[in-house]
């Protein structure tokens, strides 16, 4: 696709969330904005706590009852059965409209444990015929023929046979791919896949992340991929979005990211990952902890466990600043001002390394 020809599939800005807690008010997303382009492939990275199911469960609008949207737009742009483009803002929409025509239908989410999805009750034929049926896209002869399909297209054997089975006749790898068959089973354009292989184990992972390369590819739909694995970042992604704190704090193309990084918590999220070349064993962590989001955050969340911070970071927030059209970061070592920073020497080796040897998307 021609750059300037890009449209976006999905655009959220300046999102805010609180949640109401015995504590206090959590100030769990703040700020964030999110561009994703049609037929491509967002990756969502950040530590535990950073913000990421929130944001992508508020673009689905199924966000937790003690939450509140303080500010922020989440546009989503899709093609009616009639082929008339249509915007919305899903922040505004009904929870029956939502159901109706977005949720399942054109949106679609996998999440990290299977069983979460799947009714351990029901067959899970009758589970992938469900969302047919109920978004009358097939009545239920077309339903069963299509669900055994979808069956064959996930990978798995004997798709008649395992149309009667209930979920926990299914090992974890297999109902992870009966999660992405049901997902599937509307044709969604926009796939949310939030770290659906961290609970497999990593052979599993590797044939579940090739499977949604495989489908992203054959069906051109648009992914955001939520993980803590830089790995499957550099394997899958188009664009990067860094999360901390509940702001993006870095973004880019995923070449942008893996060797141009500029914000001192992506040097430590790349440092912490594991790498097949390094002798050493002792795998780098990023010291200390995420702010606690019931206070007020002063200046730059990240500078208390941050070695480079400046006195500015104690009181002001970093807006982002430019490197690219592609690439921001919100650090204050970019201001003009700011001495001149390196990234650790260790990690600009790694990198190095990374560059001269298999480097990402050898699949697009
Ligand atoms: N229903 C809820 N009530 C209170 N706090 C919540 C709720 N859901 C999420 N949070 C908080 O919001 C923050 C972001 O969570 P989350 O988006 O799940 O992080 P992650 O990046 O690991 O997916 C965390 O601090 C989490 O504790
Ligand atoms: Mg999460």
């Amino acid at each position: 696709m021609e750059k300037n020809t890009k449209e976006k599939v999905i655009e959220i800005r300046d999102l805010s969330i609180t949640f109401e807690t015995l504590a206090g008010n959590v100030h769990a997303i703040r700020g964030v904005n999110i561009d994703l382009f049609r037929g491509e492939t967002l990756a969502i990275v950040g530590e535990s706590g950073s913000g990421k199911s929130v944001t992508m469960k508020a673009a689905m609008g199924i966000l937790a009852k003690n939450s509140q949207v303080d500010s922020g737009t989440i546009m989503y742009t899709y093609y009616r059965d009639d082929g008339t483009k249509r915007t919305v803002n899903i922040l505004e929409m009904k929870k029956k409209s939502l159901r109706k025509h977005i949720n399942g239908k054109r949106i679609a989410m996998i999440f990290q444990d299977p069983m979460t999805s799947l009714d351990p009750t029901m067959q899970i034929g009758k589970q992938i015929m469900e969302g047919m049926l109920w978004h009358g896209r097939a009545n239920k002869t077309d339903a069963w023929a299509k669900a055994v399909k979808l069956l064959e297209e996930v990978g798995i054997e004997e798709p008649e046979r395992r149309m009667k089975n209930y979920p926990h006749q299914l090992s974890g790898g297999m109902r992870q791919r009966i999660v992405i068959a049901i997902a599937l089973a509307c044709d969604p354009d926009l796939l949310i896949c939030d770290e659906p292989t961290t609970a497999l184990d990593v052979t599993i992972q590797a044939k579940i992340l090739e499977l949604i390369q495989r489908i992203q590819r054959e069906r051109g739909i648009s992914v955001i991929y939520i993980t803590h694995d830089l790995g499957v970042v550099a394997k899958i992604a188009d664009y990067v979005d860094v999360m901390y704190a509940g702001k993006i704090v870095e973004k880019g193309t995923v070449e942008e990211i893996f060797y141009e990084p500029r914000h001192p918590y992506t040097w430590g999220l790349l440092s912490a990952m594991p790498d097949l070349d390094t002798e050493d064993e002792r795998l780098y962590t990023i010291p200390g902890t995420p702010p606690n989001l019931l206070h007020p955050v002063e200046g730059d969340a990240f500078a208390p466990r941050n070695q480079y911070a400046l006195k500015i970071d104690q009181r002001a927030e970093p807006p982002m600043f430019k490197i690219t059209d592609t690439h921001y970061a919100a650090t204050w070592l970019l201001d003009e001002r700011a001495p001149k920073v390196e990234m650790p020497v260790e990690l600009r080796h790694r990198i190095d390394r990374m560059m001269k040897g298999e480097v990402k998307n050898d699949n697009n």
